[in-house]
């Protein structure tokens, strides 16, 4: 059966239910699956990965680079897949430049020189606000912009990664 390891890197914890959700959805149609912190990878034992880190101040977090740049070599032999975590607040109020906060450019080109199947960019989420910048940012912004995740999106995707898997149709 084919076996993907799903890691991700996340400091307050919307990453993690992120990359549980794409855990289960994998699991759903038909492959097996592990969700990892980035933190305790030594190595991927796995027939794909997925890599998904949390988006600070336009950076990846550090584990999750450190994934990519130490596993590079495993990474170049399995299909793989990347996705970044972040964007909160009104949409609509976007400036120009927001793109380059979004995904960190170096993080995608080196993960097209591994041979990357796909990135993406996930909503992110402010609502478990810990740290007193996040709690800053979420008590200026409306309610309905705090948590941007969407489920659907996020299933819908990880299907598609099933798909190119292999994964039988319509499990
Ligand atoms: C101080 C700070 C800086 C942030 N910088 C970015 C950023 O540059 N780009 C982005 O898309 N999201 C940014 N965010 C939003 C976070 O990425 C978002 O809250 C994400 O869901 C956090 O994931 P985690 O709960 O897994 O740590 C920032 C949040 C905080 C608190």
């Amino acid at each position: 059966m084919t076996h993907v390891i799903v890691v991700y890197a996340s400091k307050h914890g919307s990453t993690h239910e992120i990359a549980d959700a794409i855990g289960a959805e994998l699991v759903g149609a038909g492959l097996t699956a592990d969700v990892v912190d980035a933190k305790e990878v030594r190595h991927l034992e796995a027939d794909a990965v997925v890599i998904g880190s949390a988006v600070y101040m336009g950076r990846w977090r550090r584990e999750a680079k450190h994934v990519l740049s130490r596993q590079a070599e495993t990474l170049r032999a399995i299909p793989f897949w990347i996705f970044s975590t972040g964007p909160v607040g009104d949409p609509e109020a976007e400036t120009e430049d927001a793109e380059r906060w979004l995904e960190p450019a170096h993080i995608v080109d080196l993960a097209t020189e591994l041979g990357v199947r796909g990135h993406v960019v996930f909503g992110g989420s402010l609502t478990d606000a810990q740290g007193s910048m996040q709690r800053m940012m979420a008590k200026n912004m409306p309610e309905e912009f705090r948590d941007r995740r969407d489920w659907d999106e996020i299933r819908a995707w990880a299907r598609g990664v099933a798909t190119e898997l292999g994964a039988p149709v319509g499990s």
